[in-house]
């Protein structure tokens, strides 16, 4: 799916918030539990350390928090609302949806609210997705979440997984504003989603209600989805510049997925990107899957980064694989 806007509306941030729980689990807590090290963490993946729900949190407690910063954010309240989408692959229950969990939670009655499951892409799918229905005029502002609790589907026993990931959620309120149709409006500029089904080896969890009737636990190939990020996700990227006539030069903040540090920088130089233009919280906050990015954005326009009027580039890969890049202008 390719699609540039050239009518007059467009899908504007009028808001974001994050939830992080308050957990937080070291490299060197990891190190007591299981044949790893601090330094082999940060070396291969520039992770430092996650937060981890506690037993009562669920995804969509978290994202039920981040969206009320996200409405407080932006002033509004929940009646202001017609569309919720979260972005997840750690839903609370087979069914319903997440999105309605937290719509109920909003005390919102009417519009309409769904899950979307693109793994660590969904954030992207998720903003690509609502600016479909806003820029077509049948919906006014969505609420776009990216949530999760991946520490509930790790192997705790597997080494190769389990240092990776972090839980958390974020979100970001989308509005409807007229535009001019050109790469100066505010809004998203563009988005563009791929997906390819014959890497479902290479990164999946293992159980599912349809065929084992569990829950299962994530099995990742790491080298494989090593070698496959940078290429997939530069050249979506790529293909946003290409839409809308703008190059690496012209973005003012570079937000990628935040699976690890290796994969941000190499992508961000194959891309000619300044690294002084690229935000990382892989750090601090592990692999959040789809809520890595709205939890980046949120980080860089608490300190100041981001701000009215800058070019954004948000991007993702992941299971699937999927993958994908929006241009925002904020
Ligand atoms: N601590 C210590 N040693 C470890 C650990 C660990 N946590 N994990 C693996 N090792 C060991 C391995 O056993 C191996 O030992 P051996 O050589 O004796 O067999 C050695 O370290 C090297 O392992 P590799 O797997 O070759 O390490 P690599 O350099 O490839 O790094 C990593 C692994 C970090 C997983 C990397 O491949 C990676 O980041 N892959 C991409 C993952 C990713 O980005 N996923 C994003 C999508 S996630 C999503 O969509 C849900």
């Amino acid at each position: 799916m390719t699609h540039v806007n050239a009518g007059r509306l467009r899908s504007v941030v009028v808001g974001t918030g994050s939830y992080l729980p308050e957990n937080v689990v070291t490299n060197r807590d990891l190190e007591e539990r299981l044949a790893t090290s601090d330094e082999w963490i940060v070396q291969r993946t520039g992770i430092t350390r996650r937060h981890i729900a506690a037993p009562g949190e669920t995804t969509s407690t978290l994202g039920l928090r981040a969206a009320q910063a996200a409405l407080a954010d932006a002033g509004l309240t929940a009646a202001d609302l017609d569309l919720v989408i979260v972005a997840t692959s750690t839903p609370d229950f087979t069914f319903p949806s997440v999105a309605t969990q937290i719509q109920f939670g909003l005390g919102m009655t009417g519009g309409a609210a769904f899950d979307l499951q693109a793994v660590c892409s969904g954030f992207v799918f998720a903003v690509a997705t609502a600016d479909k229905f806003l820029t077509s005029g049948s919906h006014k502002r969505a609420l776009v979440i990216g949530a999760e609790t991946f520490s509930r589907i790790l192997d705790w026993e597997d080494r190769t997984t389990c240092v990776l990931f972090g839980d958390g959620a974020a979100a970001m309120i989308l509005e409807a504003q007229p535009g001019e149709g050109t790469a100066q409006d505010r809004g998203v500029l563009t988005s563009h989603l791929r997906s390819d089904g014959k890497h479902l080896g290479k990164l999946f969890v293992d159980g599912g209600p349809s065929s084992t009737q569990t829950t299962g636990r994530l099995r990742m190939a790491g080298k494989e989805v090593f070698r496959h990020a940078v290429g997939m996700v530069t050249d979506v990227v790529t293909d946003a510049f290409a839409a809308t006539g703008t190059s690496a030069a012209d973005l003012d903040w570079f937000v990628p997925h935040q699976a690890n540090r290796r994969i941000i920088d190499a992508s961000a130089d194959k891309l000619g990107i300044d690294p002084a233009k690229v935000v990382v919280t892989v750090n601090l906050h592990a692999n959040t899957s789809a809520a890595s990015i709205p939890l980046a954005l949120c980080v860089a326009r608490a300190d100041g980064r981001i701000k009215q009027g800058d070019l954004v580039m948000i991007e993702a890969m992941g299971g699937g694989f999927t993958w994908g890049s929006a241009l925002i202008r904020w």
